[in-house]
């Protein structure tokens, strides 16, 4: 890839893409993996889930009347991965085999998964190997994903398929009685480029012109798709698992004078907010989760339409469809009211790390450096210098995140921790109603502001890395890294992979 810094232009002559056929097609929804065995833990006597995961090419026609069929490669041949699915409290190790295209290195997003088992970008399976990882899955139920992270090939990788889902579930979770089942669904939602006969447009192959924006907004692999739902509550899992574009979403209610229909925002990128916030609209940028209710019982018979505000996204260079999502048609039976009473204002006892035990405020502007993106001037191939910062292991530090300018805007993600999100300045958005109530793991760094997080730096020792989300900029080096350092007095046993922390 070359580095491009414009998003894709009015004058590219893209795909006569079939948009008559919004809405025709249902979401596919990824099955869930099966373990392949599960062992015994030989120090905790506990059970853990052995999976494997093989990277592999596959075909996909995304809609029956397309000449050809769409090349693709991912976990087990398919797109969005299998989902991984587990309970907390119980480990578990994948195996993910390399038989696809290019080196891989696989990073499980939102699990402050232990280096080496981290996904380090330089840390690669080349291809014909494997790589075994281990997650100790302790933390609270959250939604993660799993995606490539290779040095310098993560957007193709993940562009090309290499993402899917891991729930990570737990009693408390369960004790709120939110829809679950088959009203709990995860909506992977990503835009691609496709050429007019069916075929994948390939970043590769055009090489001055590689943000991968896309003009087809696709959900769970589909573009546009429809889902049949029954008129009652749902629980979605929003995930933007594309590569470049940020989501401004709302549902229209298309038989109501295309009245808005609430979200209710229960979860983010670290599990159940600490309550239950109602907004109609939801931005998410890329590698965010936002986990929302939709009560459909209003809209029996009709159509609810998630849309993308994309006027506010950038008006200039949109295509007929990035306005579009997906389509919600409703029916007029419930089969199933379990746990579809009113969704629970007070939701958890978030960990919010204290403000006034911060130990430390570290700066970090995400900008432009000569022809890459850079954090603080450093480029990750900066091998040098780019380790930015060394936070005491426990200890609670304050990140101020700068948006370096030029109209751009930078998801960033820090690995490793969950952070708060303590102020937006520069723009004229403030913290955003459903991030003050929330960990992060992502936060979306609009054009010209300024965003401080605070994090407990635990709870591993160890290198970690910290970068922009927009893959693009990740592959053209805004990627650093931070080393948790050891503190000699706590007593945690360093040699054990295995600890609860
Ligand atoms: Cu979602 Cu460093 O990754
Ligand atoms: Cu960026």
């Amino acid at each position: 890839l070359t580095l491009s810094t414009t998003v894709v232009a009015k004058d590219w002559e893209g795909p006569a893409y079939p948009t008559q056929s919004f809405f025709s097609q249902p979401l596919p929804i990824p099955g869930v993996k099966a373990p392949k065995y599960t062992f015994t833990n030989p120090q905790t006597g506990g059970p853990i889930d052995y999976y494997e995961l093989e990277i592999k090419p596959f075909q996909r026609k995304q809609y029956p009347n397309l000449a050809k069929s769409a090349r693709m490669v991912g976990y087990d041949g398919q797109f969005p991965g299998p989902t991984i699915d587990i309970e907390q409290g119980r480990e578990s190790v994948v195996r993910y085999i390399n038989n696809g295209d290019r080196p891989a290195s696989t990073h499980l997003h939102g699990s402050y998964s232990r280096a080496p088992f981290d996904g380090y970008a330089d840390d690669h399976i080349d291809v014909g190997q494997y790589k075994d990882y281990y997650y100790p899955n302790q933390q609270n139920a959250r939604t993660l994903w799993y995606h490539d992270h290779v040095v310098d090939h993560t957007a193709e990788n993940v562009y090309f398929g290499m993402a899917g889902l891991y729930l990570l579930h737990d009693q408390h979770e369960r004790d709120l009685a939110l829809p679950t089942g088959k009203y709990d669904i995860p909506l992977l939602i990503m835009a691609r480029q496709y050429n007019s006969d069916g075929t994948l447009w390939d970043p590769e192959k055009n090489d001055e012109d590689t943000s991968i924006y896309g003009d087809v907004v696709e959900v769970n692999g589909q573009p546009w798709p429809n889902l049949k739902v029954e008129p009652r509550k749902y629980r979605f899992r929003l995930l933007d698992g594309g590569i470049s574009r940020t989501f401004k979403l709302f549902l229209n209610a298309d038989q109501k004078n295309n009245q808005r229909v609430p979200f209710y925002v229960i979860g983010s990128d670290c599990g159940l907010l600490a309550q239950s916030v109602v907004t109609d609209l939801v931005t998410i940028s890329i590698a965010e989760r936002w986990d929302v209710v939709i009560d459909f019982s209003q809209f029996a018979g009709q159509n609810v339409t998630l849309r993308n505000d994309h006027e506010e996204v950038n008006p200039d260079t949109e295509y007929l469809g990035t306005d579009r999502v997906m389509r919600f048609i409703v029916g007029t039976t419930v089969s199933d009211s379990s746990n579809n009473g009113a969704v629970p204002v007070q939701l958890r006892d978030v960990p919010f790390p204290p403000q006034d035990q911060s130990v430390n405020t570290r700066h970090f502007e995400f900008g432009r450096g000569g022809s890459n993106w850079v954090i603080n001037g450093i480029g990750w191939h900066d091998t040098a210098d780019r380790l930015l910062a060394a936070p005491q292991r426990g200890s609670i530090e304050i990140w101020e995140l700068e948006n370096g300018g030029g109209g751009w805007s930078h998801p960033i993600h820090v690995h490793l921790v969950d952070f708060q999100v303590i102020s937006r300045t520069g723009s004229d958005r403030s913290v955003l109603p459903y991030e003050s109530a929330a960990q992060q793991d992502v936060v979306w760094l609009g054009p010209g502001e300024t965003v401080r997080v605070i994090a407990r730096f635990s709870p591993w020792p160890g290198l970690y890395m910290f970068h922009c989300h927009n893959l693009i900029h990740e592959d053209h080096e805004m990627l650093a890294e931070f080393n948790v350092t050891q503190v000699a007095d706590l007593d945690l046993n360093e040699q054990n992979l295995f600890i609860d922390p």
